[in-house]
């Protein structure tokens, strides 16, 4: 039977939005529409209604539901996380280590080690394997409030190895437990068997690996990690226009380690994104206000990493949108706590707690195209959501940083 849901005396009802509302923007950030003392109902797995409790809709016009009384909680929409790389084989804890006695990210990379490491682990690793450990990384992160996810391949590194990574993102989206958007990041490090020929790699992802992909639609994004000892500037546009006439929307990993024209690759190639920005200037700033493109910070990584962090106050300052995703992966993320980055945002980068709740909802949404689909409470949008146990204000949750604040999450109106 469909589900009909009313819940009621909701304490807060938190990121309530009209549907024409895509993004959030500069000053806007700090707005969070709520309502406290609230209903909401939900039906066929979306949400069908809200209001404030003095207008309780009367029972007998929502017949066979189920009621949930929620007094002294809050329900807010599920996290949109729009950049991860949950799809990997094992685990790099010795790498960790590695980095605490000293040696860092990129020395560990000239080394063999850091994503080439991660490569290695998945070539040996069958479909079966990779996907599950990926779903049980995607029930954590689910179980954490995270209600739509993009993932990305790019531990392939090889035609074989990257297809692979792309079916199992396939078969996770397959299962329709939330949506995912799948990105074919080839161009994330050179193997080390092009070494000495990188324009051999460049051609083998334009013409043998961006066809293969979109001929079996394995792809809706397409990125690449513009970074010095990584991919040019140059390199970057290339790849990108290559994905963009497979259909494929491009997305950057820029200025992560160093300011090498990651974001002026992605805005002049139309990314729906540009995401890491820890070298980020004020001409770069103004760059992306000019574009529909959205800036993405990436607190874990910077966090796991000990980078300079990205100008994410003065870019709101500035008037731009800002979104927040959770990076999770092996090297530099590896927690896709969404909770966690809420209280980074906070308290590393000086936003509000209406900011980092927007970068997580909306504005996220925004980054993978699924703000008409989630991201706010509004009526029409999937029913993903989560009640938090009993607690004072939404400030709470960035502000209890570590704790598990979510009692239930709910997908599609089902309890998790
Ligand atoms: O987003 N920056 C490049 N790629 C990943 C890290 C990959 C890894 O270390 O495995 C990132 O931080
Ligand atoms: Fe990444």
């Amino acid at each position: 039977m469909p589900t009909r849901l009313l819940i009621k005396n909701i304490k807060t009802l938190v990121q309530v939005r009209d549907a024409s509302v895509l993004k959030v923007s500069g000053a806007e950030m700090k707005e969070l529409p709520c309502i406290d003392n609230a209903w909401m109902a939900v039906d066929n797995g979306l949400i069908a209604d809200y209001g404030p409790m003095e207008d309780f809709p009367g029972v007998e016009d929502w017949k066979g539901l189920e009621i949930i009384d929620c007094e002294g909680k809050l329900i807010l929409p599920c996290y949109a996380d729009s950049h991860t790389h949950i799809v990997y084989a094992g685990n790099r804890e010795g790498e960790f280590v590695d980095r605490i006695n000293g040696l860092s990210y990129e020395e560990i990379f000239e080394r063999g080690g850091g994503i080439l490491n991660s490569a290695k682990r998945v070539h040996e690793a069958t479909e079966d394997e990779l996907f599950e450990q990926a779903i049980v990384r995607l029930r954590e992160v689910i179980s954490q409030g995270t209600g739509s996810i993009e993932i990305k391949s790019g531990y392939g590194l090889s035609l074989e190895s990257e297809l692979k990574m792309l079916r199992v993102i396939k078969k996770i989206k397959d299962l329709n437990l939330i949506p995912v958007k799948a990105t074919f990041l080839g161009a994330h490090a050179l193997p080390l068997e092009f070494k000495n020929n990188k324009q051999d790699y460049i051609d083998l992802i334009i013409h043998e690996m961006l066809p293969k992909i979109a001929a079996e639609k394995l792809a809706d994004y397409v990125d690449v990690f513009c970074e010095q000892n990584y991919f040019t500037y140059e390199e970057t546009k290339m790849i990108l226009e290559a994905g963009k006439k497979h259909g494929l929307i491009p997305k950057v990993h820029a200025g992560q380690l160093s300011h090498f024209g990651g974001i002026q690759a992605g805005v002049e190639c139309d990314a729906i994104s540009v995401d890491h920005l820890e070298y980020c200037n004020d001409a770069d700033i103004e760059l992306i206000k000019k574009s529909n493109t959205m800036a993405t910070v990436l607190p874990g990584a910077a966090f796991f990493l000990s980078l300079p962090l990205p100008p994410a106050r003065k870019m709101i300052d500035a008037g731009l949108p800002i979104a927040f995703a959770s990076d999770f992966n092996p090297g530099s993320s590896p927690s896709g706590n969404m909770n966690l980055m809420m209280s980074l945002g906070c308290v590393q980068y000086k936003l509000t707690p209406e900011e980092v709740i927007n970068a997580c909802t909306i504005n996220s949404a925004y980054a993978m195209h699924l703000s008409n689909e989630v991201g706010s409470i509004t009526i029409g949008k999937k029913a993903n959501f989560f009640i938090t146990k009993p607690i004072s204000s939404y400030a709470f949750i960035p502000y209890s940083f570590g704790s598990n604040l979510i009692e239930s999450v709910y997908l599609n109106g089902v309890k998790q």
